[in-house]
């Protein structure tokens, strides 16, 4: 029987109970950022030719001012060339967005992508030409969903690979995850391109290029990809 006192301070004299709780943990990711990285084997000839276009390119079309290159930056309408090497890029780059956006749209939207009707995807690209010394600040690309970029030649790989210069860098976006650093945390994504390969990514993300030093030139096309209105919120 509870005393007076137990009655006031609401404490309980009785034994507790023997507890059988089962515990389930499982990891959710959440905000991932979603990016994409494509290998085309065979682009020897077409790379051969885009070397070629961009050269004379660069020699005949004064470049973009954009701030954030150092290097040579051709127009936004790279793919307005009818050269046929520069087509079979543009055709490539639609698949490889497509692809993309297969995966990407599953992490950010709620909406299946099935239910988003006339999805179309409007493209803009250019050539970004890097030499001795050059690189490209940290920059995002505004008024576009989806960006990827295209590499056309580096340095040649067996070189390449020993060290950071010339790597594409994709900054974590998760500003906050570095107030109280873990051992190795990751943080930045670095990759060393090679003629072929494509990485994707939102266009809101961060990214730069390393300094590319030493002989020889670096050739990428970036793109920017805009989806059709049906595909964004309208409100
Ligand atoms: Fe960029």
């Amino acid at each position: 029987m509870e005393s007076s006192a137990d009655q006031l301070t609401g404490a309980s004299s009785a034994t507790p109970p023997k507890l059988e709780i089962q515990s389930h943990g499982s990891p959710v990711s959440l905000f991932p950022t979603v990016c994409f990285i494509v290998e085309h084997q065979g682009t020897e000839p077409m790379n051969d030719e885009l070397v070629r276009f961009c050269l004379e390119q660069e020699k005949n079309q004064p470049g973009l001012q954009t701030g954030s290159i150092r290097g040579y930056h051709s127009n936004r309408q790279f793919f307005d060339n009818d050269n046929w090497a520069v087509q079979k890029l543009k055709e490539l780059m639609m698949g490889n967005a497509r692809n993309y956006l297969q995966e990407f749209w599953k992490s950010e939207s709620m909406t299946p992508l099935s239910n988003v009707k006339d999805l179309a995807l409007q493209i803009s690209a250019w050539s970004v030409m890097l030499r001795e010394g050059d690189f490209s600040k940290p920059h995002i690309h505004p008024i576009s969903h989806i960006s990827g970029v295209y590499y056309v030649i580096t340095k040649e790989s067996d070189q390449q690979s020993q060290s950071d210069e010339g790597n594409l860098v994709l900054v974590d976006p998760r500003i906050r995850a570095s107030v109280a650093p873990l051992k190795d945390q990751k943080s930045n994504a670095m990759f060393s391109p090679k003629a072929g390969m494509v990485v994707m990514f939102p266009s809101w993300l961060d990214h730069f290029v390393l300094p590319f030093k030493g002989e020889g030139l670096r050739i990428s096309i970036a793109c920017n990809f805009v989806l059709s209105p049906s595909a964004i919120q309208d409100d």
